[in-house]
């Protein structure tokens, strides 16, 4: 058995970004031209009229301030509300690959590695392009990568438990070095006609490379224990799928082909079973709360963030302990932890202890505790 590490982590973000204000200008623009549209049904009493937004709520009920998109042209247009992504050619990089493969580059830099050392690309993401080839198997051959890939997707927990995957794998020896990617488009599953969710995603990238510890060049994270658990909910929800076309309505403009969830049973559910998750394996793995440096969340909401670092720690997080990207980035599903990690942990000291945390759909939850080393 080898003992698994993180050697190198890298971030792709888009290069647009959306305000809040801008988010809120456009959707109610197109709530005002909605309802003007339906102003005989609204009299009539067979409509509701759509109420506006507000950035004062947004930033209230979640903590953002901003999100990096792909196309920022066709969420703010009151008649697209979606963004504007042409097809490409099948010659073409798809777009998760590419966004994946700019993170991919950075986190095999970061390690001092070359593409040549990975034998394993998994890329684990809430959506995926197309249903197949599989999109890893497409980073694998753009990034020149030996060995295997596949795609796999456990929604905003992807991340974490492809780390699971991945570093077993490392451990037992079937791989030796492997690249855990999540692109991660969530524009492309956001119903932003829909003012309870419309401020939620982001897009980016993630990347992280996990690697046998003795094979490490540098500063790295050895990955001293991995756990994941599932329930079924239907609280966060999309039916959008391949049978689409089967049903009578499938390819309709429905509701339910995008994100769907009920936030405040979200909230209620997801929060005490994040804080046992988390507990039980902190204990399993006799780590009290005062041996625990840091915190990557999964990065949702700043008041569920609060909550679960509180129930955590047992106190309220210092600054710095518990780091949010959310302001800056939104939800951005599994890669959220995984940004807050990379741009979170070069100050950690050798020996200090850390947990990466994601959670979500499904529901699903994954912790990965690690100990900076060298
Ligand atoms: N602007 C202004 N008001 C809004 C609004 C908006 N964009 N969206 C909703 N509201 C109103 C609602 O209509 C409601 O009004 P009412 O009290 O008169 O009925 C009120 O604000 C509260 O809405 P609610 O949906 O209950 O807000 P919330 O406090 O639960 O916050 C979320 C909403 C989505 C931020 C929160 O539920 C959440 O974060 N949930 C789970 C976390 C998550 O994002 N999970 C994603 C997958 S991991």
């Amino acid at each position: 058995m080898y003992t698994p590490a993180i050697t190198g982590t890298g971030v792709f973000t888009p290069s647009q970004i959306i305000t809040n204000a801008e988010l809120v200008k456009a959707f109610n623009a197109y709530a005002d031209k909605t309802n003007t549209q339906n102003a005989g049904a609204i009299e009539a009493g067979e409509m509701e009229p759509l109420a506006h937004s507000s950035e004062e709520f947004i930033l209230k009920a979640s903590g953002i301030e901003q999100r990096y998109v792909m196309d920022k042209t066709g969420v703010l247009d009151p008649d697209v509300m979606h963004p504007k992504l042409p097809q490409r050619s099948d010659d073409e990089p798809s777009i998760m690959a590419e966004m994946a493969l700019d993170a991919a580059k950075k986190a095999l830099e970061q390690a001092g590695r070359s593409a040549a050392d990975v034998d394993l690309v998994i890329c684990a993401a809430s959506n995926l392009e197309r249903a197949y080839p599989a999109v890893a198997i497409e980073i694998q051959q753009l990034l020149g990568c030996p060995g295997f890939a596949f795609d796999m997707n456990v929604a905003c927990s992807s991340a974490t438990f492809g780390i699971q995957a991945a570093a077993d794998m490392v451990r037992s020896g079937s791989v030796r070095a492997a690249l855990v990617v999540n692109p991660e488009i969530c524009s492309g599953h956001l119903e932003w006609r829909d003012r309870d969710c419309h401020f939620i995603f982001g897009d980016v990238a993630t990347a992280t490379l996990i690697e046998r510890k003795e094979d490490a060049t540098g500063a790295h994270f050895e990955i001293l224990s991995t756990r994941c658990a599932t329930q079924f909910s239907n609280n966060i929800r999309n039916n959008n799928g391949y049978l689409r076309r089967s049903r009578p309505d499938g390819v309709k403009d429905r509701r339910d082909m995008q994100f769907m969830q009920n936030g405040r049973k979200v909230f209620k559910e997801v929060l005490p079973m994040v804080s046992k998750h988390i507990a039980d394996h902190m204990a399993d793995n006799e780590i009290a709360n005062t041996n625990l440096k840091r915190l990557w969340l999964h990065q949702a909401n700043k008041a569920m963030n609060d909550f679960i670092g509180k129930k955590v720690l047992g106190r309220t997080p210092e600054d710095g302990e518990q780091p949010n990207i959310l302001q800056d980035y939104a939800n951005t599903s599994s890669a959220g932890s995984i940004i807050a990690f990379s741009q979170n942990s070069n100050d950690l000291s050798v020996g200090d202890l850390g947990l990466i945390c994601s959670f979500g759909a499904g529901y699903s939850v994954g912790s990965v505790i690690l100990r900076r080393n060298a």
